[in-house]
């Protein structure tokens, strides 16, 4: 039994924030050096984070660890995002990217395989200097076999880009993989549909993908290559096929992450101007992830509603757990959720409003959950530990939710470093469909900001009434997990709501944006950059005249 040095079984909300501060870091260093590839170090971000944060075998402390799965990374142009996942993995100090690009510094524009012989030239945990597209499959092949004559039970994670799959290369590979029945090689293939001089399909069209891969003999799986949750679930299908390789075709957007970058060829090399940065650092920090609560509604059909939650774009499935005793209503109960966990790999967000949590945490341990929210009402200290400790050493992120009349517990605040979500209650427990209590807007900004003060780093959670008239007010207080009852499932049309909720969100981003931009005073530069987000909005934002000015 091969032991991993590093646990990195990372909770959601962990994967998530560490996904997020590699693109902080990533960003800084691309515009401090004034070059780089933003485009592809952010489509590949969630499967370089998925890959490291979580899945791989992997030791930053002993990068040449004889039993670690290797990552070869052959869209080597992606080395900022590389460089920084690298580096909030632990591979080397996160300030270093501030070197990037810089003579004499080992970040350089395409990665370096680690050597001790070169230390100052090469990267730790870097096993392929990329650069030259089109060979890394090759070289994965190498290894692969290497250790399959080895015995090894290690696998291999191979990232390749769209463009590059233009190289002849590529192909040979794809023919000799499945002759070698390399079933400890996992490709990966950020399919952001762009290359450097434009859209992939305008260039050398590629598709139909998924059937040429399976015409060589692949195993074949395709997924939506922003949702982490979709990625491991992929891995770890693709490490149960026997006999062949497999190939996860990643449906990704170039430049993910900052809007006037996503899907923009422009944005494959170029670097923003470093004025920018504070601009591109408070939107990445902005994330919001919409979360549909399933007891709102009618009450049938449960499977149902996650099904059209995940057809219409949700992020987070939000599970209302009530007894009947902590709150006046009774809901569901753990066997409920085990049995929606089949459906969907959407990350579950159960929400218990019930007595003596600690009790009864196991079951929504072994229901799976990917969050698990407790009510500081109905728990002390002592026990809120113990959930806790047993959330954690299970990778699963611990909450605390308040209702409306309570505050904070002062205990809370030395826990803060293994609380993941705090839910502000914005009504009294109990039902959906209720209206907000706009009376709790003042606490919600006390509490944010003294979390904030005391380094809480997790998310904010507001619940209750959340809707287009709501969300903004909880949105600029700094909740970036927005749960909605009534709103969506009060809607006939579920996809509509949830984008209607999406798009309130983005709004309230873009108008902060905006008057972040007038206090650094590059209003009218950001304008300019941000033209084509800005102008669908521009009624919202009342910058209609500005924007005639600009143009
Ligand atoms: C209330 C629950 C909420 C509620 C949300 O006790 O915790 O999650 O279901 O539904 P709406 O958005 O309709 O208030
Ligand atoms: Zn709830």
């Amino acid at each position: 039994m091969v032991v991993v040095p590093m646990a990195f079984s990372m909770r959601y909300l962990d994967l998530k924030r560490k996904i997020r501060d590699v693109r902080m870091l990533a960003i800084q260093g691309i515009a401090k050096a004034g070059s780089g590839h933003p485009g592809a170090s952010f489509s590949a971000a969630e499967i370089m984070g998925a890959l490291y944060f979580r899945k791989m075998k992997h030791d930053p402390s002993n990068p040449n660890w004889e039993d670690r799965d290797y990552f070869v990374n052959s869209k080597a142009h992606s080395a900022p995002g590389f460089y920084a996942t690298l580096a909030v993995a632990g591979y080397f100090p996160e300030d270093e990217i501030k070197d990037l690009r810089k003579l004499g510094s080992r970040l350089q524009g395409h990665p370096v395989r680690h050597s001790e012989q070169q230390k100052h030239h090469s990267v730790p945990g870097v096993e392929y200097s990329g650069g030259s597209e089109g060979i890394g499959l090759s070289v994965s092949i190498g290894i692969a076999l290497g250790n399959k004559l080895d015995n090894k039970e290690n696998h291999i994670y191979t990232l390749i880009g769209d463009g590059e799959s233009n190289e002849g290369q590529i192909w040979e590979a794809a023919m000799a993989a499945p002759k070698f029945r390399l079933d400890n090689l996992v490709a990966i293939l950020d399919r952001n549909r762009i290359q450097q001089d434009g859209f992939t399909e305008d260039i050398m069209p590629l598709d139909p993908m998924r059937d040429k891969w399976s015409a060589f003999n692949w195993n074949v799986i395709e997924i939506n290559g922003h949702k982490v949750e979709q990625i491991i679930d992929a891995l770890n299908k693709a490490n149960l096929v026997q006999d062949k390789p497999t190939i996860i075709i990643a449906n990704t957007i170039k430049g993910n992450g900052i809007k006037h970058m996503a899907n923009v060829p422009q944005w494959h090399g170029k670097a923003p101007p470093n004025k920018h940065t504070p601009l591109l650092l408070e939107e990445l920090e902005s994330e919001c992830l919409i979360a549909p609560s399933i007891i709102a509604g009618t009450r049938e059909n449960y499977e149902e509603k996650v099904r059209a939650a995940e057809r219409g774009d949700a992020d987070i499935i939000h599970l209302d757990v009530m007894d009947g005793k902590f709150v006046p209503n009774i809901t569901f109960f753990a066997e409920t959720i085990k049995k929606l966990r089949h459906i969907t790999s959407l990350p579950f967000d159960a929400h218990l409003m019930i007595e003596n949590p600690l009790e009864h945490i196991e079951e929504y341990i072994d229901a799976r959950c990917d969050i698990i929210t407790v009510h500081a009402e109905a728990c002390d200290e002592f026990e809120f530990a113990q959930i806790n400790q047993k959330l954690l050493s299970n990778g699963i992120s611990p909450g605390i939710a308040i209702n409306p009349s309570t505050e904070l517990p002062k205990w809370v605040y030395s826990h803060l470093n293994d609380i993941d979500v705090v839910i502000i209650m914005s009504v009294d427990p109990g039902f959906a469909g209720q209206k907000f209590v706009p009376q709790i807007l003042p606490k919600m900004v006390l509490t944010t900001r003294k979390l904030r003060e005391s380094g809480f780093n997790g998310y904010i959670e507001a619940d209750g009434g959340i809707d287009a008239t709501t969300l903004q007010q909880v949105y600029d207080i700094g909740a970036r997990i927005l749960v909605a009852g009534n709103a969506v499932y009060g809607s006939t049309d579920i996809h509509a709501a949830i984008i209607q909720l999406k798009h309130k969100a983005n709004v309230a981003l873009e108008k902060r944006l905006l008057e972040h931009a007038t206090t650094l005073g590059i209003r009218s530069d950001w304008m300019k950059t941000r033209k084509h987000i800005l102008i669908p909005l521009a009624n919202e934002l009342d910058i209609e005249e500005e924007f005639h000015a600009i143009k």
